[in-house]
């Protein structure tokens, strides 16, 4: 049964915070409670709203002594409802933490609280000459700490990593109420346990990030965007092989429906020709590197090689791949993020296409991570379970890229090794022994 907070624990709350910094009114609950994968209806107590990591801190106590769960939350864009409070937790949005401290160009180091927006600091990072590798749909509202705590991916991955790849330096404060200061932000540094990286991507489960340190690099360079039409998927492993000897900057997979649903979104539609999959690739637009990427894709067996000859054509190409999700929700999907050996794709296709002809698979194949959509689902679980199937067959993953937050947890008891859950449990329990932190998400304990 939900517990309502007393007015003595809402009291203490507005002592710690300030009146304005806790919301108990119906809009704000519904809003701060809920993320992008309506994984469950919002319910929480209350949302607070710590302008300091001090603050931040006496949160965490207070939620110990009371033993109330809280629901950490950044721009709330995560597609497995890692931020959704459903149960009557207490929500603690970090958006007024939202400060860039520090912008070093010599270090190329941005040195941030949690609540800064994705799209400012790639702004930040622009405007003082450099690039913010961590590019995704949902950037403009995403936020640093969330982002961390989600392993954020995106459409550069296979460039530039994921976010754990640029965070150099990260400060957060446990589930038990220590802090992890690993601000060093240093290129090495081998002084045990990798506690940076074994917090990022831990979905608030096991400590709340009060500040980070992220890398910055050279801008990209001129790219040239190229579209090539594939008739035969078996022949993806030989295509993405050749492809490997270039520094490609993206390599996007789009099936022929996911391709028409993207392309029937525009208000202009390419007239591109059908074909089973599109693979949009970049690569350096420098003559040299064009002109070997041409000669490699001429012997490549290939039905069609689109290079856009403008940036605008590019963006046209882009745009389609970026309208897919949004035309895909009014199907309502069943939605998984599997990810595979780039060798193993073909098998994996020919899987998805024997159960679920009508399947709309698109992503980031350079990286191995497919977003297949599953539509006119009668029966979601055996659906999942297929799924799964398929994963182990494959020695795939059931995330590549969005995590496992509230919707994938019980697929993570059922999937994964029982050592690598009890590792998982011995952690939790280690850094958040009350479970006060997002409880029910990731490793439910
Ligand atoms: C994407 O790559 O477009 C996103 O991860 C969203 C999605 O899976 O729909
Ligand atoms: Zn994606």
């Amino acid at each position: 049964m939900k517990r309502a907070l007393s007015d003595k624990q809402q009291d203490a709350l507005v002592q710690l915070l300030g009146k304005p910094a806790v919301c108990v009114d119906d809009n704000s609950r519904k809003t701060y409670g809920a993320d992008w994968s309506q994984a469950a209806d919002p319910d929480p107590v209350a949302v607070v709203f710590p302008s300091t990591r001090e603050q931040l801190h006496a949160i965490i106590a207070y939620a110990n002594e009371w033993r109330w769960p809280l629901v950490p939350s950044g721009g709330r864009t995560g597609l497995t409802g890692a931020a959704v409070a459903a149960h009557g937790e207490i929500v603690v949005s970090l958006e007024k933490m939202n400060r860039i401290l520090e912008l070093d160009t010599r270090e190329r180091l941005l040195i941030c609280e949690p609540g800064v927006i994705t799209a400012q600091v790639q702004q930040a990072a622009r405007e003082h000459g450099l690039f913010y590798p961590v590019e995704f749909g949902a950037e403009g509202s995403s936020q640093v700490g969330g982002n961390i705590a989600t392993n954020a991916g995106g459409v550069r991955v296979l460039r530039y990593g994921m976010t754990r790849a640029q965070v150099a330096g990260l400060q957060a404060v446990t589930g038990h109420g220590t802090w992890i200061d690993e601000m060093r932000c240093l290129r090495k540094d081998n002084a045990g346990y990798a506690l940076r990286e074994l917090l990022i991507g831990s979905e608030g489960t096991l400590a709340i990030t009060t500040q980070a340190g992220l890398r910055l690099c050279e801008p990209m360079p001129a790219l040239a965007t190229v579209l090539l039409l594939l008739d035969d998927i078996n022949t993806l492993p030989e295509v993405l092989r050749a492809m490997q000897r270039f520094p490609l900057y993206a390599c996007e997979w789009m099936d022929q429906r996911a391709f028409a649903l993207g392309n029937e979104a525009q208000a202009n539609p390419l007239g591109v020709a059908s074909a089973a999959g599109y693979l949009m690739i970049e690569a350096p637009a420098d003559a040299m590197t064009v002109e070997a990427l041409s000669a490699a894709l001429a012997t490549q067996p290939v039905a069609d090689v689109l290079l856009a000859q403008s940036s605008k054509q590019a963006e046209g190409f882009w745009a389609v791949r970026d309208s897919i999700t949004g035309a895909l929700k009014p199907r309502h999907p069943l939605k998984f993020d599997v990810g595979f050996r780039a060798s193993r794709m073909p098998a994996v296709f020919a899987a998805i296409a024997q159960q679920w002809p009508d399947a709309v698979v698109y992503g980031h194949l350079g990286d191995g991570n497919l977003h297949l959509n599953l539509v006119n689902v009668q029966d979601p679980l055996h659906a999942q379970a297929q799924v799964w199937q398929i994963v182990k067959q494959f020695q795939g993953t059931i995330t590549a890229e969005h995590g496992i937050g509230m919707l994938r947890s019980r697929a993570l008891q059922s999937t994964e090794a029982h050592d690598r859950l009890s590792a998982m449990r011995a952690i939790k329990q280690a850094l958040d022994p009350n479970g006060i932190l997002n409880p029910g998400k990731l490793v439910s304990t």
